[in-house]
């Protein structure tokens, strides 16, 4: 079988959408250049003091900026404003929207948002690390000032989405909103490959994925559904279900999309919306996920249809295969018509 490059796949794809421009091919070349200056630090991580531990600084959602935080947030907002393909991008590093204040960005079409380093605790101690895009055509008009309309926009409006997962390969895994195809980086060569065509997501799985240690916090429905998988283990006439936690959303997403699996962050008393942000982390894995043929949701509503109010807004979240959360859901459902 021939290899197919990155590239040559966007290209070929921009083949199928007549009367295109051209400048989402460009903006996800520049997310592939990004994650690849990205990769290459993160592979040296624990050989480079300048780039390990903590920047001494706190992002506006209170957390502790990691060294190599600040440099893939200033990674992917380098090359996302070289190429002039968009006038604004949204991160969980900065406070507010970034505008790119030069004629030729006020005139670009598109809008991204991004986490640039997913579960950047992990870098410390080796463990895979992820970066996390999401793109929407803007709302207001090209040319005038980007506003923050244009990144408040429910998901189902995005144009594209996916996930850089440093993990034992490093792999770029995006849509378009035709399927999901997986690219595995070849860093003897510096390129991405087309190495998970069309990817599908199993109807079942045995995996649940949920800091258990919130479990006492989780609302009835929820932890219900954690003792179901915890007793189905003892129980030879259910499924046996398998517990897998890393601690970085990208690496249990994509081992779940992989195997099959749910993964939950549902609210705790000192988290009543959960911790991961609707617009940057959960909208652009819950676009993917649906692609991949599983299901998103937050408490009693899809996540490709919350209308965010804020851009760094918290929802509970959970993600998988389609069974588990119809599973899942169920519970919640009957919990609300008993209240
Ligand atoms: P980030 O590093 O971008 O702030 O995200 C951290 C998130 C996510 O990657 C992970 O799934 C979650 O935090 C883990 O939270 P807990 O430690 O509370 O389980
Ligand atoms: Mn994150
Ligand atoms: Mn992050």
């Amino acid at each position: 079988m021939k290899n197919v490059t990155v590239g040559e796949f966007i290209a070929e794809s921009q083949n199928n959408f007549p009367g295109s421009t051209g400048e989402l091919s460009k903006i996800l070349s520049s997310i592939k250049l990004a994650s690849k200056i990205v990769s290459h630090q993160i592979n040296k991580a624990g050989l480079a003091k300048e780039i390990l531990g903590s920047s001494g600084r706190e992002n506006v959602q209170g957390e502790d900026q990691q060294k190599l935080d600040v440099f893939a947030n200033d990674s992917f907002i380098n090359a996302l404003s070289a190429r002039g393909v968009i006038c604004g991008v949204a991160s969980e590093e900065n406070d507010s929207f970034v505008e790119f204040n030069s004629t030729v960005n006020n005139d670009a079409k598109y809008v991204v948002l991004i986490d640039p380093l997913d579960g950047s605790s992990n870098i410390d101690v080796n463990v895979s690390v992820g970066s996390i895009f999401s793109v929407y055509k803007r709302i207001t008009d090209k040319g005038s000032n980007v506003d923050i309309k244009d990144f408040l926009q429910p998901g189902n409006r995005q144009v594209a989405s996916g996930y850089i997962i440093y993990g034992s390969s490093t792999m770029l895994v995006y849509t378009t909103g035709k399927g999901v195809n997986g690219f595995t980086f070849d860093p003897s060569i510096g390129v991405f490959f087309l190495s998970h065509p069309d990817m599908k997501t199993p109807n079942d799985g045995t995996i649940y994925s949920v800091n258990e240690g919130n479990l006492n916090y989780f609302k009835k429905p929820v932890a219900d559904y954690i003792k179901y998988c915890q007793s189905s283990n003892k129980d030879q006439m259910k499924t046996a279900y398998s517990s897998r936690y890393i601690g970085s959303l990208v690496a249990d997403f994509h081992r779940n999309l992989i195997k099959g699996g749910i993964y939950l962050y549902p609210s705790t008393g000192t988290n009543p919306n959960g911790k991961l942000r609707l617009t940057y982390e959960c909208a652009p894995l819950a676009f993917l996920i649906e692609q991949a043929g599983g299901r998103a949701i937050s408490e009693n509503q899809r996540i490709m249809d919350i209308v965010p109010t804020e851009l760094h807004q918290r929802v509970p979240f959970f993600v998988g295969s389609k069974n588990m959360i119809d599973h899942l859901e169920e519970n919640l459902e009957s919990e609300s018509r008993s209240i």
